[in-house]
């Protein structure tokens, strides 16, 4: 799944962050830790990875969350990290969550959320009459602002006159610089279309922006496709006709919802994976679904997401061959149906992951 071309210039040896996080966080991510233990064998390249317990636990232990030297650490120290899941019912607030992911998200300042949605194949998917050729798209999902800043507060909280209020913010420079990256994406990699998509009708002043900065950075790509919908149509049209897609650039809170859909069309939550990107810069890897608490535990949760992320992220960081060898490998596990019950088959999440990390030690790296 080679997404990226622009990562960070580091030393041979790639010092990786492990956070595995709560719930199938905790399984998933060992299984992807496998297999980018056996790539980097494969292919005879060095890891440095360092595990830190940040998560539900740890939070109800000692009351830690995202430590306060945190992202100075990961800036100085890290070349890339790889996140599992936040999420846990014994922590209702989900504040730990909120420091720890959006926390990274927003001080690390990675802006850009990639969630590919592609098809590997099509027994996977559940719209009627579609192939892989159908589905086969890129979601990039503003990262840094939004819904999702946490602006707001409550007035006489829990009374019968109570107010929440919750502010979407949306900045010149964030909107100018996602949709400027979704067309440089799409003329690097010779797509010819990106979609836009807001709620300008009903949100007349932030999405405004968005209509107004789409305007101006699509002259600029005149080789590209520039379309615009609703984010109500966009996700209709998602299940209607996915095929139209290729690129789609949208806001936050949008894109977290389009992106589950995406994942599903191409097969489910626990295939799917992704980036929080700061182009250059240390940046984050984590699968699109979240902690699964009513699967935990129970070694039949997909590792298949986290595996694909693991590919993503090496291909960040440059080492595009064994990113391949990855997705090869998850392919060659589809085919042969070595898969958990997600994707039709009767591995459990550890048997999954062996499957796939042996898979890429018996071919190498060499035929990709
Ligand atoms: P979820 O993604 O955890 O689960 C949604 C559904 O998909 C569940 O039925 C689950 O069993 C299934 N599922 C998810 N991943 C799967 C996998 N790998 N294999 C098989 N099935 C899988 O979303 P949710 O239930 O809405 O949230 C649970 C918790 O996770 C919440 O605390 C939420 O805030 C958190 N969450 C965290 C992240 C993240 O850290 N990136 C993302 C989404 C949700
Ligand atoms: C995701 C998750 C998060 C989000 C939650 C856990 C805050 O759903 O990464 O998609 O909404 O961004
Ligand atoms: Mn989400």
């Amino acid at each position: 799944m080679t997404v990226y071309s622009s990562g960070p210039a580091a030393p041979a040896t790639k010092r990786i962050a492990v956070i595995p996080g709560d719930g199938i966080g905790k399984e998933v991510i060992p299984e992807a830790v496998k297999v980018l233990k056996a790539v980097a064998a494969a292919s005879g390249k060095k890891l440095a990875l360092t595990e830190f317990d940040w998560g539900a636990n740890r939070y109800l232990r000692d009351g830690t969350t995202l430590p306060a030297d945190a992202v100075e650490m990961f800036h100085r120290d890290f070349d890339a990290i790889l996140l599992g899941a936040m999420g846990d019912p014994r922590v209702p607030t989900n504040v730990h969550a909120a420091d720890i992911l959006l926390g990274l998200r927003f001080k690390l300042d990675l802006y850009v959320n990639a969630r590919p949605c592609v098809l590997f194949d099509k027994r996977f998917t559940p719209l009627k009459d579609r192939s892989e050729k159908d589905v086969n798209f890129i979601v990039f999902r503003e990262n840094t602002e939004g819904l999702y800043v946490g602006m707001g507060g409550f007035f006489k909280k829990g009374t019968a006159d109570e107010i929440a209020t919750q502010e979407d913010l949306n900045t010149r420079k964030g909107v100018e610089r996602i949709i400027r990256y979704a067309f440089e994406y799409a003329r690097k990699r010779g797509l010819k279309r990106v979609c836009m998509a807001d709620k300008s009708n009903a949100l007349a002043f932030g999405h405004d922006l968005w209509q107004r900065v789409f305007k101006l950075v699509r002259a600029e790509y005149a080789d590209v496709e520039a379309s615009h919908q609703y984010i109500d149509n966009l996700l209709m049209q998602m299940v209607r006709d996915p095929s139209q897609f290729q690129v789609i650039v949208t806001s936050n809170l949008f894109g977290d919802i389009a992106s589950d859909l995406g994942a599903q069309l191409a097969g489910g939550l626990g295939l799917a994976p992704s980036g929080n990107i700061h182009p250059g810069q240390v940046s984050l890897f984590e699968p699109v679904h979240g902690s699964a608490p009513n699967i935990a535990g129970k070694n039949i949760a997909n590792p298949m997401g986290a595996i694909l992320t693991v590919g993503m992220m090496l291909d960040y960081l440059g080492w595009s061959v064994e990113s391949r060898a990855i997705e090869a490998a998850v392919r060659a596990a589809l085919a042969e149906s070595k898969t958990p019950a997600e994707l039709g088959g009767s591995l459990g999440t550890r048997e999954t992951g062996d499957w796939v990390a042996n898979q890429v030690l018996k071919t190498g790296i060499a035929h990709v």
